[in-house]
């Protein structure tokens, strides 16, 4: 069995590939390299009954994967390209072979898979992170439940600048409920409420509209969304917008949060 380990800047997540295919998979969060790769190992074969001798090796990625050592416990490590791992997650989650990955993590990283060509297109540092700094500070609130319970009842018309604010009509494919400023008519009056919608729309809408700039460059009109972002019932509405307006559909597999621990776990090239 191979288990992949994805050490993230705010997570840690692991996956176990058994023999027959299947998958299991833990998460923990993260603290230094070391701790947060053996105790995901830890947790893995625990709660799951797996002796270490099943374990043939282990592929790790993520930003902590180089301060890991050549073996755990005796078992040998690979070390595998995030980007790689992401693209190979993303081709496997999704059952298809040409597509635009948006990995909403702590930051955001844009992956292109053509086949067996996997690539990094680019990315932003808008991310999970971005709305759990802004949301600390700005909502006194550090939990995604509250952040997205807020969120629902809030009103964006009391912070954007809406392309109603500025036009009496729709402007082309810009509806008039479309944000034109995030934040750009932020009342005195703002709730809480209205902030963490604000907040989210604001992560979200640049990573939709980063995503669809790829997309549409490679004539693709899906694009994948991976990571612990890829979470946020209000994040998937926001970027169901983009259907709307340019025709990019967003994809949210299930377990897309393990995207990278899976390509690790999955890449047997090294
Ligand atoms: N429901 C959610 N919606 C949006 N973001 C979320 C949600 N839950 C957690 N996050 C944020 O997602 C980030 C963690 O996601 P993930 O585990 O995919 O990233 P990571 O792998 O640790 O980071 P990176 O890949 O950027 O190194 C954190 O910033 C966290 O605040
Ligand atoms: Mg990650």
């Amino acid at each position: 069995m191979i288990i992949g380990i994805d050490i993230g800047s705010t997570t840690t997540k692991a996956v176990a590939v058994k023999n027959d295919g299947s998958m299991i998979r833990v998460k923990t969060k993260g603290l230094d390299a070391l701790t947060s790769a053996s105790g995901v190992l830890g947790k893995i074969t625990m709660e799951n009954n797996i002796n270490i001798e099943e374990i043939s090796g282990i592929n790790i990625t993520g930003v902590g994967a180089e301060k890991i050592s050549a073996s755990i416990f005796g078992i040998p490590v690979r070390k595998v390209v995030e980007f790689t791992a992401i693209g190979m997650g993303g081709r496997s989650l999704s059952g298809q072979d040409k597509i635009i990955i948006a990995n909403i993590g702590t930051g955001t990283v844009i992956i292109e898979v053509d086949n067996e060509k996997i690539s990094h297109f680019g990315g932003t540092g808008v991310g999970g992170g971005t709305i759990m700094g802004l949301s600390k500070k700005m909502l006194q609130v550090d939990n995604f439940d509250s952040i997205i319970e807020l969120a629902s009842s809030g009103d964006l018309k009391n912070v954007d600048l809406l392309i109603e604010d500025i036009a009496d009509t729709d402007i082309g494919y810009l509806y008039k409920e479309v944000t034109a400023a995030n934040f750009g008519k932020i009342s005195d009056n703002a709730s809480r409420e209205d902030l963490a919608l604000a907040i989210l729309n604001m992560v979200y809408q640049v990573i939709g509209m980063l995503a669809s700039f790829a997309a549409r460059s490679r004539n693709l009109n899906t694009v994948i969304v991976t990571g612990n972002g890829s979470n946020n019932p209000i994040g998937k509405s926001i970027l169901a917008e983009f259907n709307r307006m340019f025709g990019i559909a967003f994809e949210f597999p299930e377990y897309a949060e393990y995207t990278t621990a899976i390509g690790a776990a999955l890449d047997f090239t090294g």
